[in-house]
């Protein structure tokens, strides 16, 4: 049998009250279910606003959101109620939507403390530098990049390149990367995109979940399975063939029966 490396079982999630915000939340994930089993990628697409970075920053843990129902399984462990850096060093990483600028901190010390963090692995900064020079070639960045402070003054495309170094070095169980194809001009993504796959042949068992609104780059990633996300639930999943169906016919084709829900008037 193959083993589920990571399941979401009936996921209900909102952002955690606020002073401003205190009694009105709602739910933002209405009963997300997902089974990723290991080596599998899976697409999650879906329009604007549909939940898909809750989706990604709940897995995570982010401390902005609270889970109200439902759970988070990885290698059968609940870790629902685990911190970040915990999942982190289980193996999971997500690449961010919008990557955050962390000035003062170069992206050689930034790669050689996740490395040791995430990993337990304490590398030297020239053998973090070595190792970086090869996965910086296969994503075409420039070797200076190392130098710069992390994402201070990268363009969109740098910043988006730099997630999947990072994952390149971390070599996670799961990935998690979260419109890394936004933004991206059609070389970048062809970079990006043939970069994720070469990731996944040098580490054939990591699985990953990769959302987007497009079908551009899963042509590059070959989906196993495909997901809709339509006001926080999953409303359809199939193959490939999914993702075609929602590059010709929208999203608008899936919305209906999704329920205008709880997460209407949150835009
Ligand atoms: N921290 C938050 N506080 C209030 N509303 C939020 C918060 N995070 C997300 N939302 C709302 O939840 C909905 C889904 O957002 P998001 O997950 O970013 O969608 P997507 O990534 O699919 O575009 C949006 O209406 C958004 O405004
Ligand atoms: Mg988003």
């Amino acid at each position: 049998m193959t083993s589920a490396l990571f399941e979401i079982q009936d996921l209900h999630a909102r952002p955690v009250d606020t002073e401003e915000n205190s009694g009105t939340n709602l739910d933002i994930l209405r009963g997300v279910d997902l089974v990723i089993l290991e080596g599998e990628l899976h697409a999650l697409m879906g329009p604007n606003g549909s939940g898909k970075s809750t989706l990604a920053n709940v897995l995570m843990g982010h401390p902005g959101y609270e889970v109200t129902r439902g759970k988070i399984l990885f290698r059968g462990e609940d870790i629902t109620g685990l911190a970040p850096d915990e999942r982190g060093r289980l193996g999971i990483f997500l690449g961010f939507q919008y990557p955050q600028e962390i000035p003062g901190v170069k992206v050689l010390n930034f790669m050689q403390t996740a490395l040791s963090r995430r990993k337990g692995i304490d590398l030297s900064l020239l053998e973090i530098r070595l190792s970086l020079m090869e996965k910086m070639a296969m994503l075409e960045m420039d070797q200076s990049f190392m130098d710069r402070h992390l994402n201070e003054g990268f363009s969109g495309g740098e910043k988006k390149r730099n997630e999947i170094l990072q994952m390149a070095l971390l070599e996670p169980d799961l990935a998690v990367l979260d419109e890394t194809d936004s933004g991206l001009d059609v070389d970048a993504l062809r970079i990006v995109g043939s970069g994720i796959r070469s990731i996944r042949e040098s580490k054939p068992a990591m699985s990953a979940l990769v959302i987007t609104h497009y079908r551009r780059i899963l042509e590059y990633l070959e989906p196993d399975r495909v997901h809709v996300l339509v006001a926080g639930r999953i409303v359809e999943s199939g193959g490939p063939g999914l993702a075609d169906r929602v590059d010709s016919q929208g999203f608008d084709a899936f919305r209906q029966g999704a329920g205008a829900g709880a997460s209407g008037g949150r835009t």
